[in-house]
């Protein structure tokens, strides 16, 4: 089976680039290979490929700087994935594509007022240009028809890239004081454990090594739109005491004590971009396909941090 996986170089593609040996050959692309920006050149890579599978990965992730760039934005994460999706039909391929949990307005509440989780029906509203532009590269998938995964995932950190747990142990070593949003409220989801549940989900529960038309047909069964995160949920101040807290137990990230923490709303905090409020997805529908349960989120963390060199 023939792998062509884009964006090697992201959290998830450089993980991904780990998980999915084994399963085929893999052929590995960053941006100066396979620009998503040019249409033409994503169609000509495939047709030289000829991949049973495309796992993608790549995409225009800078949340806030899409408000300025939204033309590019959109021919990134709303085309290209359509592109790779016609392709993918017309070579009979597979296709697996990552969206996040901003497609979602986050305003979803229980008749208490209390927030409720989304589950893969309910129906999309994203708040921002980047979430606009991530669904509008899910329904091109759609509509291409092709077989393909999509896996809505939420808050993603890893060892390596630019992430908030990165970010927070840096500034916990310049600051003695942090505010961070926590109002806003998620699942970190570590890259490492997408990168190993894609691989589980194209394998299935066989121990064999699967052919590509085996591999077409298990996809072709499980197919459509899964939520992809790492299970319970927290806001950004909850991580990140987290974070400092498992820092201080490795004992070789902080140089001083743990920086202090102090809630505080949105509002106090304004970016360019709208978040959503509540970003908590649903892991039912995926946790019915895996043979083992969703870690937490603060499992994920500590082996993720455990990682770091
Ligand atoms: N990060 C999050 O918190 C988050 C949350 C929800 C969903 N997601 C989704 O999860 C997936 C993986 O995200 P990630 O965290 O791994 O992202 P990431 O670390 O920001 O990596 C993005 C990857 O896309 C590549 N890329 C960007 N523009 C490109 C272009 N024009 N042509 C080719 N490659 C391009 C980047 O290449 P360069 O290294 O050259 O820039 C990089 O390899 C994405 O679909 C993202 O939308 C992420």
């Amino acid at each position: 089976m023939k792998i062509l996986l884009t964006g090697k170089t992201g959290q998830v593609g450089y993980e991904l680039e780990r998980s999915l040996q084994g399963l085929g050959e893999i052929i590995a692309v960053d941006r100066s290979q396979m620009d998503l920006s040019n249409l033409d050149q994503v169609r000509d890579v495939i047709r030289a490929v000829k991949p049973n599978l495309i796992v993608n990965p790549a995409a225009y992730t800078a949340v806030d700087k899409a408000e300025s760039e939204p033309e590019l934005a959109m021919r990134i994460n709303g085309e290209a994935p359509g592109v790779m999706a016609e392709e993918a039909k017309k070579l009979g391929a597979t296709m697996i594509h990552y969206s996040t949990d901003y497609v979602f307005d986050g305003i979803k509440r229980d008749s208490h007022g209390e927030y409720q989780s989304y589950t893969e029906s309910d129906l999309p509203n994203p708040i921002n240009i980047y979430g606009k532009t991530k669904l509008a590269g899910e329904q091109a998938i759609k509509n291409s028809g092709c077989t393909h995964l999509i896996l809505r995932t939420s808050w993603v950190y890893s060892a390596h890239g630019k992430n908030f747990l990165l970010t927070m142990l840096r500034l916990g070593n310049e600051r003695t004081e942090l505010k961070v949003v926590d109002d806003q409220w998620g699942s970190p989801t570590w890259a490492g454990w997408i990168a190993d549940t894609t691989a589980q989900l194209i394998q299935g529960p066989s121990d064999a090594p699967l052919d590509a038309d085996e591999v077409n047909s298990r996809l072709l069964e499980i197919g459509g739109i899964y939520n992809f995160v790492n299970s319970g949920y927290t806001t950004w101040c909850r991580f990140a005491r987290q974070i400092f807290a498992d820092a201080a137990l490795e004992g070789r990230f902080l140089r001083t004590s743990e920086p202090k923490v102090l809630p505080i709303s949105t509002l106090e905090y304004p970016v360019p971009a709208a978040r959503p409020s509540n970003s908590r997805l649903s892991t039912t529908k995926l946790q019915a396909l895996l043979s083992s349960p969703i870690p937490n989120w603060n499992q994920s963390l500590k082996v993720c941090i455990g990682q770091i060199s």
